[in-house]
């Protein structure tokens, strides 16, 4: 069965939204390399990668469900921030923001009697626990180290330890 026309809608306005989570944290990359952090820098390009992996994930799946991919423009994404605390607070912040979208998205696929959806936004639904959990911890270890340099140098070395996770599909 084809995907409904209000569930692609949706599901496409999602892609943008990935897209535009990908652009975000590849501005916070930029940012992040101009205060010196190069750890930091590297962790958000690692995490730009995966918003871009989610946004082709569900690329992918409208087309296995027939639908038609409509790309929407992306938004252009904050330039400059206060510091890398900030950086990470928005991090957070915007994660709780997707993770409500995507249990809009949920909620919707329930209403419309869409199984196959629900099944699919169940990755989406455990990947909003990492992505707000990693965000915390990152926000915990940069309390623990404020206003020691040392510190923040062991913990900038940390995050550019980050790997690549596995690719969507
Ligand atoms: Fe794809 Fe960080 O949500």
């Amino acid at each position: 069965m084809s995907i409904s026309d209000t569930m692609c809608d949706a599901i496409n306005r999602h892609i943008n939204a990935e897209f535009y989570s990908s652009y975000l944290y590849l501005s916070m990359s930029a940012f992040c390399d101009s205060i010196d952090l190069p750890g930091f820098a590297h962790w958000m390009r690692v995490q730009s990668r995966e918003e871009y992996d989610h946004a082709i994930r569900l690329l992918d799946y409208v087309q296995d469900r027939d639908g038609r991919v409509a790309l929407l423009p992306v938004e252009q994404p904050p330039i400059e921030f206060d510091s890398v605390e900030q950086v990470m607070e928005a991090t957070l912040a915007h994660e709780r923001h997707v993770s409500d979208l995507i249990n809009g998205l949920y909620a919707l696929a329930a209403q419309d009697g869409d199984f196959a959806t629900q099944v699919m936004l169940q990755w989406f639904v455990n990947e909003q626990v990492e992505e707000e959990k990693t965000a915390r911890d990152v926000i915990a270890a940069l309390r623990m180290v404020q206003g020691h340099s040392d510190a923040l140098l062991l913990l900038d070395r940390d995050m550019g330890a980050r790997t690549a996770g596995a690719p969507a599909a």
